[in-house]
């Protein structure tokens, strides 16, 4: 019997499980085939004892419309930084990924399949070199890898953020009032773009645009006739003003290493104030509801496609490689080049266009 193992890593997304539940089934087409689940990342194998499942049809039954991952996921730990405690109370990281890799031999694992974001790639490109067998899928709701057109969960993000706008308007519209909704999506915008034109708001500030206030202010004053109006303001918790930089914090958790993004919206509507708005305004910051719920049809049908080619990408050898979505097809790619660097708005590309011509404010 041959094994996969498939691992979970980083932030979790709506469509880990559909691709999870896809690699089953595909594998399950193969007689000689037997998939493993790693759990929380690839901390499962390096914990003892080891934390690993056989996954057959019975455990991903009915898991293809549930959100998060049934394997558990952490972007903390994992082989390369392993967090150790030392004498001092202080901690610091080891290099775990050559005892790891000889771990996998022992447990007889021939190939691994790494569902992750940026960082996970990164492993993943680090293990492949080391010389473990390995293929990775793309997911965040970031939207923000390079190499495929969606990741899944990101339409998941935009519409649970659109319907929420759906909400802000009622009472915004009812109170006059100016909203501002903080959205995720690190230091792409692509989550704010999307939902902004899907929800009808009247400014978008990304990260790619650096804002200038008064921009923002006259597109407000447009907006009020009289006193009567409202404005629906999305941010994307990367942007920042083009005077002031990226608004962001290290990380006190032992073993995180991203740094913490959040805050610009509540800057944001302290500048608004400054600069003479006088309507209400409000805040809300979505947070990780963006990320929790189940997958829309788009994210559940790209999942599954992620992960039938993800197997088939096993058996066909070709390690090192990670599955993408370039319109109309499922191919693969270097892991390398998808790293090289992030996929971001294009300040002139046609959504942008699109954006302007409905109107959307971008604040540069
Ligand atoms: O990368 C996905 C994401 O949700 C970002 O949009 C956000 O900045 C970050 O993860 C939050 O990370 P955590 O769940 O570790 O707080």
């Amino acid at each position: 019997m041959k094994r996969v193992m498939v691992v979970t890593g980083g932030g979790d997304c709506p469509g880990l499980n559909a691709v999870i539940r896809a690699i089953v089934k595909r594998a399950s087409i193969e007689k000689d085939w037997e998939v493993i689940g790693c759990i929380d990342s690839f901390n499962g194998v390096l914990k003892e004892p080891t934390e690993i499942v056989v996954l057959d049809q019975s455990n991903v039954s009915g898991i293809l419309v549930k959100g998060g991952t049934i394997l558990g996921t952490t972007n903390k730990g994992g082989p390369f930084a392993w967090p150790i405690k030392n004498s001092d109370g202080t901690w610091s990281s080891v290099d775990r990924s050559d005892e790891m890799i000889r771990k996998l031999q022992i447990l007889g694992i021939d190939a691994v399949i790494n569902i992750g974001g940026d960082g996970s790639q990164r492993i993943s490109l680090d293990l492949f070199k080391k010389g473990l067998n390995i293929i990775g899928v793309p997911k965040t709701i970031d939207n923000d890898l390079s190499a495929t057109d969606f990741t899944f969960g990101f339409q998941t993000a935009v519409q649970t953020v659109t319907e929420a706008i759906d909400k802000l308007v009622t009472t915004a519209s009812s109170h006059n009032r100016i909203f501002i909704m903080e959205v995720m999506g690190r230091d792409a915008g692509w989550i704010a773009l999307h939902s902004a034109i899907a929800g009808g708001a009247d400014v978008c500030i990304i990260p790619e645009m650096p804002y200038s206030v008064d921009k923002i202010k006259e597109k407000i004053d447009s907006r009020y006739i009289k006193g009567k109006g409202f404005c629906i303001i999305v941010v994307a918790e990367g942007a920042y003003s083009a005077t002031q930089g990226k608004i962001c914090s290290v990380s006190s958790e032992i073993g995180y290493h991203n740094y913490n993004l959040g805050g610009i919206g509540y800057t944001l509507m302290n500048e608004l104030k400054d600069a003479g708005v006088d309507h209400d305004v409000r805040l809300t910051v979505l947070g990780h509801v963006q990320r929790g719920g189940t997958p829309t049809a788009f994210d559940r049908i790209l999942a599954s496609e992620f992960g039938v080619k993800a197997f088939e990408l096993v058996l066909e050898e070709k390690f090192g490689e990670m599955v993408a979505y370039r319109h109309p097809e499922i191919i693969s790619v270097k892991i390398d080049k998808v790293i090289s660097k992030p996929h971001l708005v294009h300040p002139s590309s046609r959504m942008v266009q699109t954006a302007k011509g409905l109107g959307i404010e971008f604040g540069n």
